[in-house]
């Protein structure tokens, strides 16, 4: 590893609509191959101001060219860690299921909802003579997101006075919620969108996993910052979701999302750096893994 590369402790993750981040001077790509094969793109090395370097991964491609079930998590994971990096910020465009997570909010999650599971590779250590099982339960990394929760709002209350301003509703922040990701490419039918409501779910996307389940095993500290762009397919009297409709708040929340990601990474890097949140998933595998009977 080059010693350009060797501060790198915070990978940034773009989903759909953000395949860059702002006020960042470019520095180099690096592409590397891991066991699982190429990150999703090859991934833009920046200095933030202070002339710390993170990592920034396009989840989809540069060109979102990758559908969800294709996205390579095990190879982006795998790549990010090769470069040092120790905790993952991840965005995501997600649907609402409920009426109060409106398009343009931001939520949080704490809890996920695994519909996917049994489709795509969700662990490193398939295919090896390595039985592992890792904690699951929290599946987020829980400092992390209690950090971000007044960095975001502050960046959304700030940002909001102006969309008042201009006869706009500011975005909300929701915490403590739970996403479902759902296996596509098509979009829920109506029957399941209503029963994962049911089930206590509040917002629904197709990425988040295996990319947590993942990073957990790679000890990484992961957090999801969603981003709402429609109501899915439960609200009785109204279309049910599109494509076309997930476009239309996909700009304007990736503009949104590239400003609190500018204003919380020089401080999210000093904090790793200082200790609790840079080491909170370290050794979370050590019992993990089972031991072998002779
Ligand atoms: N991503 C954005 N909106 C979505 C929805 N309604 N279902 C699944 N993934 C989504």
């Amino acid at each position: 590893m080059s010693s350009e590369t060797e501060k790198v402790l915070v990978g940034v993750i773009g989903g759909s609509g953000l395949y860059h981040l702002d006020n960042l001077t470019f520095v180099k790509h690096v592409n590397p191959e891991t066991p699982w094969g190429f990150p999703s793109s090859p991934i833009a090395i920046c200095s933030l101001p202070s002339g710390t370097l993170v990592a920034f991964l396009a989840r989809h491609g540069t060109g979102h060219t990758i559908n969800p079930s294709a996205v390579p998590a095990r190879a982006n994971i795998a790549a990010l860690k090769s470069l040092g990096v120790r905790a993952v910020l991840a965005f995501s465009a997600v649907g609402s299921l409920r009426e109060e997570i409106a398009p343009g909010d931001f939520i949080l999650p704490t809890q996920i909802i695994d519909r996917t599971k049994g489709v795509r590779p969700a662990s490193f250590f398939e295919g090896t003579s390595i039985v592992a099982h890792a904690a699951f339960g929290e599946p987020f990394a829980r400092g992390l997101v209690g950090w971000l929760e007044s960095r975001v709002r502050a960046v959304l209350e700030e940002d909001g006075q102006a969309a008042v301003l201009a006869g706009k509703r500011a975005p909300q922040l929701h915490t403590e919620k739970c996403i479902v990701c759902m296996e596509g490419p098509q979009f829920s039918t109506r029957a399941e969108s209503r029963m994962y409501r049911a089930w206590g779910a509040d917002v629904i996307n197709m990425s988040v996993l295996p990319e947590a389940k993942l990073a957990r095993e790679a000890e990484l500290s992961y957090a999801l910052i969603a981003t709402s762009t429609d109501y899915d397919s439960w609200r009785e009297d109204e279309a049910s979701v599109t494509a076309a409709e997930v476009f239309k708040t996909l700009q304007e929340n990736a503009r949104l999302s590239r400003h609190v990601a500018a204003r919380i990474l020089e401080e999210l890097h000093g904090a790793t750096v200082e200790g609790s949140l840079l080491k909170e998933e370290q050794g979370s595998m050590q019992y993990s893994i089972m031991p072998r009977s002779e």
